[in-house]
C-alpha cells in the first residue's frame, strides 16, 4: 500500500453529467491533489437513493457517466481510485455501525436535510434521507482520510462526520484520526454561481435543482446559448449603464474564467463596456478552458469506465476492510 497521507471525497450520481460548480468546487481540487496524496474519488450511488428511490433505474448508467467525468478532467486512474460507493459493502457496515452512535438530534438539525425534507415531500421522507450524513461519514471514516475536498456547501456534513468520529472514539477507544476540509480557498470557486438569480435578484449555487448549470460534457454551442441568456446587473439597460460586477453571473465567471477579467470587471461599472462583450469573450474564455475536458471524454468507452471502476473496487475494498477489522476489534464484535 502506499505511504502517501491519504484524501477521499465523493460526488452523487443524481444526473449523468457534472456541472462547472462540481468541477471548481471539487474535481479542479481532486486532480491537482492526486500529486501529493493517496486519492480516493467515490460516485456514492446510494447517496443518490436517498432522492431517487422510487425510481433507481437510471443511476448506474449515471454513475458510469459520472466516472467518466472524473477521468475526463484529469483523475489519473492508475494513482488514483475510483470507484462506486455500492461496490464496496464496507461502506454500508460501517453506515449501520456508525448510525448506533449517532443522536438523532444532530440529524435533525444539519442544514441539507431541511432542505431536502422540503424537496422530496413528507410522504417521501424516508429513514435513509435522514441518515445521509451518516452514510457520508462512514465514506470518509472507512479511508482514514488526512483530507476531504468538497465545495463549501459540504461543510455542515463534514462536520458532522467529525462529531460522529469523536463520539466513537471516545466510546471505543482511537480509531478514526481527525481530517481536515479541504475547500478552494477562492470564496467564487468554493461555491459557484449558477446562471440566474433568486427572486431578489441575488445570485444562487449553481445546481441542477435550480436549472442553472453549465455542464463539463455539453456542446460549446449550448454553453454559449446559455451564456448568451445568464443573468447581468439588471439596471445596466444599456453599454453605458454602470455594471455591478460583483452581482453579475457573467463578471462572476469571467474572475475564474479570464485573464483580463479586472480590466473587464472595471470597464463594465465604469459603463464602457457592455454585457454583450462580456458574454462573448466569456463564452470563448469558458469553452476553451472545458475543451480539453470534452475531448478527453469522448474518447473515454463504456468498457475503458467498467475496468477502471472494477479495479477501483478492488483497491477501495483493500483499504476499506483493514479499516473494519479495527472498527470491530474496537467495539468487541467478533
Ligand atoms: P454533490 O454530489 O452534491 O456535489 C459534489 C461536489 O461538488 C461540490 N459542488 C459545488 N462546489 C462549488 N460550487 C457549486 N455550485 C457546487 N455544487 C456542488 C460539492 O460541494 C461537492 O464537493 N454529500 C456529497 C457527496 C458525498 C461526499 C461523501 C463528499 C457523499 N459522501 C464523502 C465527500 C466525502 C454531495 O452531495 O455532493
Amino acid at each position: 500500500m502506499s505511504d502517501k497521507k491519504r484524501i477521499l471525497s465523493g460526488m452523487q450520481p443524481t444526473s449523468p453529467r457534472l456541472h462547472i460548480g462540481n468541477y471548481e468546487g471539487a474535481l479542479r481540487n481532486w486532480v491537482e491533489l492526486q500529486k501529493t496524496y493517496k486519492l480516493y474519488c467515490c460516485v456514492v450511488d446510494w447517496h443518490a437513493l436517498t432522492t431517487m428511490a422510487e425510481d433507481p433505474n437510471q443511476i448506474a448508467l449515471n454513475s458510469r457517466e459520472v466516472a467518466k467525468d472524473y477521468v475526463a478532467a484529469g483523475i489519473d486512474p492508475s494513482e488514483t481510485v475510483v470507484f462506486i460507493q455500492s461496490h464496496v459493502k464496507e461502506h454500508a457496515e460501517l453506515h449501520l455501525l456508525l448510525s448506533m452512535v449517532t443522536p438523532l438530534g444532530w440529524l435533525e438539525r444539519v442544514p441539507t436535510f431541511k432542505e431536502k425534507q422540503q424537496t422530496v415531500g413528507a410522504e417521501r421522507e424516508s429513514y435513509g434521507l435522514l441518515g445521509y450524513p451518516v452514510l457520508q461519514a462512514a465514506d470518509i471514516l472507512l479511508y482514514k482520510p488526512y483530507g476531504v475536498p468538497v465545495g463549501r456547501d459540504q461543510a455542515p456534513h463534514l462536520e458532522i462526520s467529525r462529531e460522529i468520529a469523536r463520539r466513537f472514539n471516545r466510546l471505543y477507544g482511537e480509531v478514526f484520526p481527525e481530517f481536515v476540509n479541504l475547500i478552494p480557498e477562492d470564496e467564487s470557486r468554493a461555491k459557484l454561481p449558477g446562471l440566474d438569480a433568486d427572486d431578489e435578484g441575488v445570485l444562487r449555487k449553481m445546481s441542477k435543482s435550480y436549472d442553472n448549470c453549465i455542464y463539463l460534457n455539453e456542446t460549446p454551442e449550448e454553453t454559449a446559448q446559455k451564456i448568451m441568456g445568464a443573468f447581468t446587473t439588471p439596471s445596466k439597460m444599456r453599454k453605458t449603464d454602470p455594471g455591478i460586477p460583483e452581482g453579475c453571473a457573467v463578471c462572476q465567471f469571467l474572475r475564474i474564467y479570464s485573464p483580463q477579467w479586472q480590466t473587464q470587471w472595471q470597464e463594465d461599472r465604469e459603463g464602457v463596456r457592455g454585457c454583450m462583450q462580456n458574454k462573448k469573450e466569456l463564452i470563448e474564455a469558458l469553452n476553451e478552458t472545458l475543451r480539453p475536458i470534452r475531448d478527453r471524454r469522448a474518447a473515454i468507452s463504456d468498457d475503458d469506465i467498467e475496468a477502471i471502476l472494477a479495479a477501483g473496487a478492488v483497491k477501495a475494498r483493500e483499504f476499506a476492510a483493514c479499516t473494519m477489522d479495527d472498527v470491530r476489534e474496537a467495539m468487541g464484535l467478533r
